[in-house]
């Protein structure tokens, strides 16, 4: 059994899209131990509760210090044991003693075609923003392995959508979230429980 942790900063509905596809069995081999949040007020953290999972806050807000709060959130992650932690919406730039300490098994979704609209500056709704900005007509998501960058690792799935000439950035979200990312980061949690994902100098194979 894949023992899996999601970080998580707001609404959680791709952590929802991850809890649904456990339960129906799209996902498999995989227990979800815990979900951390750096947010009080994450409605994902009553999504987790809901299904009886232990979900935890680590907020800056509560620490000194940033470094203080690495090391929190560092040892939120480790007592849960997990063999992969999954950012499903996590807005926190992950240390680098975290990144060291789960080289590989660590995963996020961006909901952009990564290299574009991507790195500092570029999360949640600023992405689609900068999407109808540029007149792109094709956008989409990505799920990667995390490395010491923002958005930098090793890509596992994208999947593309189409941009319309009348959306906005909230349409489009909805747009690239229901096409692509629910269905994205669950296929990509299953196909690590099943050992089916190879990173091979920096690309990922799927067997
Ligand atoms: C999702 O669109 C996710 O791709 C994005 O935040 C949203 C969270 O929604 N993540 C990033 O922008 C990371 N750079 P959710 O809380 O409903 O899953």
């Amino acid at each position: 059994m894949l023992n899996v942790v999601v970080c998580v900063s707001g609404g959680g509905t791709n952590l929802q899209a991850i809890l649904d596809a456990v339960e129906s069995g799209k996902i498999t081999n995989t227990r979800i131990a815990g979900v951390i949040s750096n947010n009080a007020g994450a409605y994902a953290l009553e999504r987790a509760k809901a299904k009886k999972i232990p979900a935890v806050c680590i907020s800056p807000k509560e620490y000194e210090t940033r470094e203080a709060f690495n090391q929190a959130l560092l040892q939120g992650v480790d007592e849960l044991k997990p063999d992969l932690i999954v950012l499903a919406g996590f807005l926190v730039n992950i240390p680098a003693e975290m990144v060291q300490a789960y080289r590989g098994r660590i995963i996020n979704i961006h909901p952009s075609l990564i290299p574009s609209f991507c790195g500092k500056g570029y999360y949640g709704l600023k992405v689609h923003e900068g999407v109808l900005a540029r007149g792109v007509k094709v956008t989409g998501a990505t799920v990667h392995f995390v490395d010491e960058g923002t958005d930098t690792g090793p890509i596992i799935c994208q999947k593309a959508v189409c941009v319309k000439q009348d959306d906005t950035p909230k349409v489009l979200q909805q747009r690239v979230m229901e096409e692509a990312e629910w269905q994205l980061l669950p296929q990509a949690i299953d196909w690590i429980a099943n050992g089916r994902v190879q990173i091979q100098d920096g690309k990922v194979f799927i067997k």
